[in-house]
C-alpha cells in the first residue's frame, strides 16, 4: 500500500503537523468519494453496551479531539470512533513541541493537555458531519477549573453532549492535566460517579433515550487500586470500563533519547501493561459490564490478545500512526 511512502514524508514532519496533515487528506479524500465514507465492515458484529456495533475496532480517543475528521475515519471501515477528549471550554493545552514519537520503539509521548476547542465547536462539527456510525464522545475537564469543582465540568460536558453522542466516556486519566488522575481514588470516584449517573438518569427521561457511559482509567495503577475501581463501577452500574490511557511509566523504553520527556507514553511499549490492566478487570468484573480495550494494539495478534484477555471492543490510536490504515485491514484479517 501507499502508507509506507507516505510514512517517510510524514515522519520528517513535526508530529502534530503530520497528524493533521493525515487526517486532512483522508478526510478530504472521503469527502471527494476516493474513498467510502462509512462503510464500516462487518467482522464479528456484537452488541456492546446495548448498541449493535459492525466490528469492534475503533478509533481512540485524543486523534480526533473536535470532531473534525469524522468522514475520513468512518471511511477506513472501523466499528466506532471515540472524539475529544472536549472540555467545557476551548483551551490551547500545553506549549509545543508536546508530541514526540519513538519510531525504533513504536512509541509516542504526548503532552499535549487536553488542546481542544470546546464542546460548542465539538457539536458544530459533529452536526455537519455525514458520518453515520457508532460516535463516543470522550469528556473531560478544563485545566483551570479547580479539582474540587472538576465534578462540575464533567456534569456540563456530559448535558452537553448526551443528545449527540451514542455513548459517552469519562476521561479522568490523562497524565497531562495536573492532578486529574487523583479522580480515580475511591473517594473522589464515588463523587464523580454518583453525579454522573444521577445526571444520566434526568437526561435520559428528558430525552427518552438512555445513552451509555464508560469511564477511561490508567494503566499505572495497583492491583488494589484495579479492584477498588472494579467494585465502584459494578456499585453505580456504569456501563462500560475503557482500559488504558497513557502510562507515565518509563520502564519499557529506558535509555531511549525521549524516554525522559513528560507526558503519555503510548504504542507498543505501553501494551503489556494495558493487556495487564484488561486482565485484570476482566477478573474482578466478572461480566458484569464490558471493558474497552486499548494500548499498544499494533498488529492483529495484539488485538487478539487484548480480545482474549477479556475486551469486548478495542481501541486503536498509535498504531496506526506507525503502520497506517493497513493495520486496520491487517487486524479484520486476524479476527475474521
Ligand atoms: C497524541 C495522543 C493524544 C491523545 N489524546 C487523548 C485524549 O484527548 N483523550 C483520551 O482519553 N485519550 C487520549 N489519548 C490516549 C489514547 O486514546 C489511548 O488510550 C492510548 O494512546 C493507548 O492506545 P495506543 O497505544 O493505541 O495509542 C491520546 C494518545 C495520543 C498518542
Amino acid at each position: 500500500m501507499l502508507y509506507p511512502l507516505a510514512r517517510s514524508l510524514l515522519f520528517q514532519m513535526d508530529a502534530e503537523r503530520a497528524h493533521t496533515l493525515s487526517l486532512k487528506a483522508i478526510t478530504h479524500a472521503a469527502h471527494c468519494g476516493l474513498v467510502r465514507p462509512g462503510e464500516a465492515q462487518r467482522v464479528r458484529p456484537c452488541t456492546v453496551m446495548g448498541l449493535s456495533f459492525p466490528n469492534p475496532l475503533g478509533i481512540a480517543a485524543g486523534m480526533d479531539k473536535n470532531a473534525e475528521y469524522l468522514d475520513g475515519l468512518g471511511a477506513l471501515g472501523v466499528g466506532f470512533v471515540e472524539v475529544g477528549t472536549v472540555t467545557p471550554r476551548p483551551q490551547p493545552g500545553n506549549p509545543k513541541p508536546r508530541v514526540f514519537r519513538l519510531p525504533e520503539v513504536e512509541g509516542v509521548i504526548n503532552r499535549l493537555g487536553f488542546n481542544n476547542d470546546g464542546v460548542e465547536h465539538l457539536l458544530q462539527q459533529v452536526s455537519r458531519a455525514e458520518y453515520q456510525g457508532i460516535l463516543g464522545i470522550n469528556i473531560g475537564k478544563n485545566f483551570d477549573t479547580p479539582m474540587e469543582n472538576a465534578v462540575d465540568d464533567y456534569v456540563f460536558a456530559l448535558r452537553r453532549v448526551y443528545p449527540h453522542a451514542h455513548y459517552v466516556t469519562v476521561n479522568i486519566s490523562s497524565p497531562n492535566t495536573q492532578n486529574l488522575r487523583q479522580l480515580q481514588e475511591s473517594d473522589e470516584l464515588t463523587r464523580l460517579l454518583a453525579t454522573i449517573k444521577i445526571t444520566q438518569g434526568e437526561l435520559a427521561d428528558q430525552t427518552g433515550r438512555y445513552v451509555p457511559i464508560a469511564l477511561k482509567i490508567a494503566p499505572d495503577l495497583e492491583a488494589a487500586q484495579i479492584e477498588r475501581i472494579a467494585r465502584l463501577l459494578i456499585a453505580h452500574r456504569m456501563d462500560a470500563v475503557i482500559a488504558t490511557n497513557t502510562t507515565i511509566s518509563r520502564s519499557t523504553v529506558a535509555g531511549h533519547p525521549l524516554a525522559l520527556e513528560n507526558g503519555g507514553l503510548s504504542g507498543a511499549p505501553l501494551h503489556e501493561m494495558s493487556l495487564a490492566v484488561v486482565h485484570a478487570l476482566a477478573r474482578n468484573l466478572d461480566g458484569a459490564l464490558p471493558i474497552i480495550g486499548v494500548g499498544g494494539i499494533t498488529s492483529g495478534a495484539r488485538a487478539k490478545a487484548m480480545l482474549d484477555a477479556g475486551a469486548s471492543l478495542i481501541q486503536l490510536y498509535t498504531g496506526l500512526i506507525f503502520k497506517g490504515p493497513d493495520l486496520i485491514n491487517e487486524i479484520f484479517q486476524a479476527l475474521r
